[in-house]
């Protein structure tokens, strides 16, 4: 690790909490923030934790123009014995360099990362909620801030921290969430940059989103680019079906986001003895099950949906109920296994917390 000094600036006041049933997700920010610049020649450094605060930017910033923007998303949760714990906070930043490198921007060192992400949550302790199934949310990212037109890799970067303390992210909790199968727009493809938690796959995510949202469907299920006809991931969440006693996720093609809590659950399920494959999946095929009665269940799993059982699905005109619209056994067993592991009310028998 090579150590840069962090200088920390307290901010003058403290902003108000937020009461539990209020948070919502990602809309209310701690007091402090972590900043860290880039610069070619010089490298990373002038290493800060400073007050929640705006940022001064050139209009001509490249991210702006060119997105060369990348992000982490991972949580800090408050145990019952009032410890603090991170979930395998080490594979977000492991992910975050392997974005960096896809979007040809210089590697951050990441055990100092976590370090200074662990100062940060300790200097914010108190915006940790405690209700149940609250977390703070938190927010590595790399912005592109070189004041340039020219389409090249820009010479200048910002690395931040931000921190949200966070509700559900979908309206319906743990209540199936209702999917639309999207048909006419693809969110990547093999070659591109799915694979890479960068900017612009969520903003060409949100035309499907916006969609359908319009017939009432909480999220978009992407099929892949090429044939529009595998099951890719949900933009928010890696999607898991379980079929005839098997559960089934779509493999990591280069496309589809290499999901953290995704990863966690195809160990949970193993040391289960639940069979599991990573493969790829006709969406057709999800269709026959739902038809011959054997698809039990489905559900997506991410940092911040967590393990969230789908309801149903909608594929051109026709519409897949799952398990009569009700949580599955191997979906709450997910939920529960990961959430009491996540806030300490199960021994971490995979050594994937860390306390704080
Ligand atoms: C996460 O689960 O942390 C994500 O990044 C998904 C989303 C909120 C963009």
């Amino acid at each position: 690790m090579t150590t840069y000094q962090i200088t920390t600036e307290l901010g003058a006041n403290k902003k108000d909490k937020i009461e539990a049933d209020q948070l919502g997700f990602g809309q209310v920010f701690t007091d402090h923030m972590f900043v860290m610049d880039y610069e070619e020649g010089k490298g990373w450094h002038n290493a800060k934790i400073t007050a929640y605060q705006p940022l001064e930017l050139s209009p001509a910033a490249m991210v702006f123009h060119y997105g060369q923007a990348v992000f982490e998303g991972l949580k800090a949760y408050a145990t019952a014995s009032g410890e603090v714990n991170l979930f395998r906070p080490d594979r977000n930043f492991k992910r975050l360099n392997a974005s960096n490198d896809r979007l040809c921007i210089p590697k951050i060192d990441e055990a100092f990362a976590l370090e200074a992400l662990k100062e940060l949550v300790r200097l914010d302790r108190d915006w940790i909620p405690t209700a149940p199934g609250t977390s703070l949310y938190i927010r590595p990212f790399i912005i592109a801030t070189e004041p340039y037109l020219g389409v090249n890799p820009s010479k200048q970067y910002k690395f931040m921290i931000i921190m949200s303390p966070v509700g559900s992210y979908y309206k319906e909790g743990i209540n199936p969430v209702k999917i639309l199968v999207e048909q006419q727009y693809v969110r990547a493809v093999v070659g591109g940059t799915g694979e890479a938690k960068t900017a612009g796959n969520y903003a060409s995510s949100l035309k499907g989103s916006e969609l359908a949202s319009q017939q009432g469907y909480s999220q978009t299920l992407w099929l892949d680019g090429k044939e529009n006809k595998y099951v890719e991931e949900v933009g928010s969440m890696n999607i898991f079906f379980k079929i005839a006693g098997k559960v089934v996720t779509p493999a990591l093609n280069g496309s589809i986001l290499s999901g953290i809590t995704r990863d966690s659950m195809i160990n949970v399920l193993k040391s289960k003895n639940i069979p599991i494959e990573e493969r790829a999946i006709e969406f057709a095929e999800i269709v026959e099950a739902a038809k011959n009665g054997t698809l039990e269940e489905a559900f997506g799993t991410g940092t911040a949906a967590v393990i969230s059982p789908v309801g149903e699905f909608k594929w051109l005109e026709e519409v897949l109920t799952i398990n009569d619209g009700q949580i599955g056994e191997v979906t709450q067993m997910l939920y529960d296994t990961l959430t009491s592991i996540q806030y300490g009310t199960m021994e971490d028998p995979f050594g994937w917390t860390i306390k704080l």
